[in-house]
């Protein structure tokens, strides 16, 4: 870690609970991603949720209200989710890292995917939400939240929808909402759709839930 990129560690309180980290993430310094950002986007959900939802950064929309998922990648996984016959109340949703990253082309605020260094800085923060929440499963919605939680490069396509126990909880990849969302085929969209919510299920499932 460099000194203009620290890393979130030195920002966690010691021995959090969830309204603890919740208050003290806006405070975060880790990289530079806070400052261009309007603010830090944390999680929502309960400490009693069994599932955690891991996605990959905040978007526009996010970095605008201060909450994940609301968007419409957001509203298509709460489609998902409610489809899959989950219960909102059963999910903890959060983010590999925390704080928009983006490009400016005029007035637009354009998304840009975090790098590998955002992800290993902010990563401390998705370590204290694990302890605090301690899911019984993890979902990684997309490449960068596999990153983030197994620690190591994964293929969507051929890893996706299984429960790996390489982790402990155990941790399930599969699509992020926002890939449906550029896939402009209807059928092919509808079939992204189904996957995604039987890879919910199959997470439900293995989380007892
Ligand atoms: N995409 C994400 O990965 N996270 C959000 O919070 C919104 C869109
Ligand atoms: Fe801290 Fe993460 Fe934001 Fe970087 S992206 S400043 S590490 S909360």
């Amino acid at each position: 870690m460099s000194e203009e990129r620290p890393g979130a560690d030195s920002w966690i309180p010691e021995d959090p609970d969830l309204p603890a980290l919740r208050a003290a993430a806006p405070a975060c310094r880790g990289c530079e991603l806070w400052e261009p950002a309007t603010q830090v986007v944390f999680s929502v959900g309960a400490d009693s949720a069994r599932l955690m939802l891991v996605g990959e950064q905040p978007g526009d929309q996010e970095d605008r209200a201060g909450r994940p998922f609301v968007g419409p990648a957001g509203q298509l996984l709460a489609r998902a989710v409610d489809e899959a016959g989950i219960a909102r109340g059963d999910v903890y949703v959060t983010n590999a890292v925390k704080h928009f990253r983006f490009t400016r082309r005029g007035a637009r605020r354009i998304h840009e995917k975090p790098g590998i260094a955002h992800i290993d800085a902010c990563r401390p923060w998705l370590r204290a939400e694990l302890a605090v929440v301690r899911p019984r499963l993890v979902v990684c919605l997309g490449a960068t939240a596999a990153r983030a939680v197994l620690g190591r490069e994964a293929r969507i396509g051929a890893e996706r929808g299984q429960v790996l126990d390489e982790t402990d909880p155990p941790a399930l990849i599969t699509a992020h909402p926002s890939s449906l969302l550029r896939t402009r085929d209807p059928a092919d969209r509808e079939a992204g759709f189904a996957a995604l919510v039987a890879d919910l299920r199959t997470a439900h499932g293995a989380a007892g839930s």
